[in-house]
């Protein structure tokens, strides 16, 4: 009997880096679930929004609301699909700048992070599962087949989210947006617990210049090494 094949690779990085499209990239080339962890915290700080909660100013409030959603993985024709409350989880809201601009404070509230590791591990049986996010290789699944930390210079990122229709707020310019990324690494890797770091055995790439395909290039030649896929 051949079992279904178990493999789990991490990507973490900072905003921008260039980490879901090769995420994407690779759960297209392997056969894989792609799991994006940033759009389950977007998920919470939009449904605590609508609640009418400031995450900054009432953290308390967005862990006394954690019992009355319901997030979850789907698997739906290849695809993972994130529900909440029983309901698809809107792309387009989840990727507002009044999401993007609380986020942070949220996924640096303990409880949240501690509510939201069942619901991120919860896909593992699945098979090939590909997770991006912050804490992948260090805290989510430490025992991961293949561990990547991608990054690029501020400067680059901010240019990769200026040209993402959606993310940013009319008007912006590049150094508006550096400075809205720079503020949230700052939040991110200096929180106390799970903060934005690599792996100690994570593999770095620094992806400044490089093509899309080049990225997913190099890490299936880094998964294949290493799993023989
Ligand atoms: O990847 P993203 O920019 O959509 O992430 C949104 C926010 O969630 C960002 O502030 C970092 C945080 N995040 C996190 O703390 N841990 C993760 N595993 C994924 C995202």
């Amino acid at each position: 009997m051949t079992g279904k094949k178990m493999i789990q690779i991490a990507i973490d990085g900072p905003a921008a880096s260039g980490k879901s499209t090769a995420a994407r990239a690779l759960a297209e080339r392997l056969g894989g679930y792609y799991v994006n962890t940033g759009d389950m915290y977007r998920t919470v700080a939009w449904a605590a929004l609508q609640a009418g909660i400031d995450p900054d100013a009432d953290p308390a409030a967005v862990v006394a609301k954690l019992p009355a959603w319901d997030l979850r993985l789907q698997a739906e024709e290849g695809v993972l699909q994130l529900i909440l409350n029983d309901v698809p989880v809107p792309q387009a809201a989840i990727r507002a700048p009044e999401v993007a601009a609380v986020v942070s404070q949220v996924a640096r509230i303990p409880e949240v992070r501690d509510w939201m590791l069942d619901r991120q591990r919860d896909c593992r049986h699945l098979g090939i599962i590909i997770m991006e996010g912050r804490d992948i290789g260090t805290v989510v699944l430490p025992d991961a087949t293949c561990k990547f930390f991608i990054t690029a210079s501020p400067e680059e990122r901010a240019r990769r989210r200026l040209q993402q229709a959606g993310e940013v707020t009319p008007g912006a310019t590049l150094a508006s947006v550096a400075a809205d990324i720079a503020e949230r690494d700052r939040i991110d890797s200096t929180r106390a617990v799970a903060p934005l770091k690599p792996a100690a055995d994570a593999e770095i790439f620094v992806t400044d210049g490089m093509e899309k395909e080049e990225v997913a290039d190099l890490l299936i030649a880094a998964i294949k090494r290493k799993t023989g896929l």
